[in-house]
């Protein structure tokens, strides 16, 4: 069996599923309110008003503890020039031929990517949920804008739950990543051939 190399600690593992529950909350709450036909969700709420009372909590308690999950792995999420390679060379991975690309550091292109996506749309629901959450805020914005914040707040909404869909498929897919989340820990085969540069680096310092 190979050997295995840290991944996540168990700080953060706890940070990513304390993200993904309230992810799911918030969503579900939020989507009870998009199309009358999703309003039977607020049963798990405890109906409408309590869905309604909830739901900016559960946004605003997400915001945070992504934010705390962010500020530790931002720095690991800048765009290199091997990132841009990967993205090219998208189709090739996806065909199970990554070998060519030698230089994939901690993240992936398309991880790094979807980092960003997320980071953005985080930013675009707090902000604009601020702005129309009654009673506490939304009587300091002009009508005007706060119309634009609704509309803002369904489409970063709609761009993140599709997101989280690809971040979810992908780590599934890609055999092995599970578990750097569930157990902190990846297998060094695993590392070689999706992360090269990493595998490299953790391997070098022993
Ligand atoms: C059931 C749902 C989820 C599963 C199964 C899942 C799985 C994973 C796994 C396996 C990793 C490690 C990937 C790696 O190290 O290569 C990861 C990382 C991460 N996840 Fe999730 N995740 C879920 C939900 C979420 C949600 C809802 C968010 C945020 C909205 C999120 C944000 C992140 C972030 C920021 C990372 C670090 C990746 C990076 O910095 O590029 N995850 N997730």
């Amino acid at each position: 069996m190979s050997k295995m190399i840290q991944r996540y600690s168990e700080r953060e593992r706890m940070n990513h599923w304390v993200i993904a529950i309230l992810f799911f909350m918030a969503g579900l709450s939020g989507l009870a309110f998009f199309h009358p036909s999703m309003f039977w969700l607020t049963n798990f709420f405890g109906g409408g008003p309590w869905t309604r009372i909830l739901h900016p909590f559960l946004g605003v308690l997400m915001f945070l503890s992504f934010a705390g999950l962010m500020l530790k792995v931002w720095h690991h999420n800048k765009i290199t020039e091997a990132d841009k390679k990967w993205l090219t060379a998208v189709s090739e991975v996806v065909s199970g031929h990554e070998e060519t690309l030698q230089n994939v550091g901690r993240y992936n292109g398309g991880q790094k990517v979807l980092f960003w996506i997320m980071v953005a749309c985080m930013f675009v629901l707090l902000v604009s949920g601020i702005m129309f959450w009654q009673p506490w805020f939304a009587d300091a914005f002009p009508i005007g804008l706060r119309r634009l914040a609704v509309l803002l707040h369904a489409l970063s909404a709609a761009v993140l739950i599709i997101g989280v869909i690809v971040h979810v498929y992908a780590a599934i897919w890609v055999k092995g990543t599970i578990r750097a989340m569930t157990r902190g820990s990846v297998s060094e085969a695993w590392a070689r051939k999706h992360h090269p540069a990493w595998h490299r680096e953790m391997t070098r310092n022993g």
